[in-house]
């Protein structure tokens, strides 16, 4: 996709950090946004400064882990928008700690909004990308997490590996239709995530069940901590390359070659 006017971009997790910025470099470029998020007052108040800002826009309240918002929230994507060019399954949570620790609810939090999340965006939107014939891009956000696990992060590993998974499963399959796929994977970038804990439902443990990192953890993460504004500028681009990863931090480049080497070194006591 090499312009971005007068498309229509559908941005889950599109009122805080990495959604918002893409958000906001799309409008620069002259996208329609269709922003949708859990939290209804950190939505209204973007939808309100990009109305501000004279840019085409409307939120939805979604959860990305409930089929039947997703479903309302294509309906509503269709209808105002007249298709939906650009789909971006970026919301996401992290419970922090280690894989033995993780309880049946940080499981099931992390995999409903981590995983079923994308999954229902594909379900949902790219048949009807397909159906309404004028390709288009559907993003993801994982991690830099889903392509070489981190200490202490679980279930958000898991949950990542599955959505570069599913990034490259669709890369493959709506290639003929004109859909480019990309995937996100950033080490860590400036937003709210450290915070996921506020939208944590009460029947899966409520805000007090999630684990953040203590300062001291924080501290000692290696990469880093890059603003928001330069990753979506990297997002756009590689749209316009239709690259399959988008990588953040050059720091990273070791950490994966290192996985890259453990993995092709074990080919020696294959049969
Ligand atoms: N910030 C980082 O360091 C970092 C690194 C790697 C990956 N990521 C990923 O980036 C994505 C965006 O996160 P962010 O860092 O901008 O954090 P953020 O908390 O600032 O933004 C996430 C947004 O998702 C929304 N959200 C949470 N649960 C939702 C649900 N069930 N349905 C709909 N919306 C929901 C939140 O309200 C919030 O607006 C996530 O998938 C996250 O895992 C972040």
């Amino acid at each position: 996709m090499d312009n971005f006017l007068d498309k229509v971009a559908v941005i889950t997790g599109g009122a805080s950090g990495i959604g918002l910025a893409v958000a906001e470099a799309l409008a620069a470029e002259g996208a329609r946004l269709v922003l949708a998020d859990i939290e209804q007052a950190a939505l209204d108040d973007a939808v309100a400064s990009f109305e501000e800002a004279g840019v085409a826009v409307t939120g939805m309240r979604t959860d990305v882990s409930s089929r039947e918002d997703i479903v309302a929230l294509a309906d509503h994507a269709f209808d105002v928008g007249g298709g939906v060019d650009i789909v971006f399954n970026n919301a996401g949570v992290a419970v922090f700690g280690a894989i033995q620790d993780m309880t049946q609810q940080d499981w099931a939090w992390t995999m409903n909004v981590n995983v079923w999340g994308p999954i229902h965006g594909i379900e949902v939107f790219v048949p009807r990308m397909i159906e309404q014939g004028r390709g288009g891009h559907v993003l993801f956000t994982a991690s830099f997490a889903g392509l070489v696990a981190n200490r202490e992060l679980g279930a958000y590993n898991v949950s990542k590996a599955a959505v570069v998974a599913m990034a490259e499963s669709l890369r493959k399959d709506v290639r003929e239709h004109n859909i480019g796929v990309s995937v996100l994977c950033p080490m860590r970038v400036q937003s709210n995530i450290d915070l996921s804990a506020r939208n944590r439902p009460d029947e899966l443990g409520g805000s007090a069940a999630n684990r953040t990192y203590t300062a001291e953890e924080l501290e000692a993460l290696d990469g880093r901590l890059i603003d928001t504004a330069p990753v979506a500028a990297l997002v756009l681009d590689a749209m316009r390359r239709n690259d399959l990863y988008i990588h953040t931090h050059q720091e990273a480049a070791t950490y994966f070659q290192r996985r890259a080497d453990r993995i092709s070194d074990a080919f020696k006591h294959a049969l």
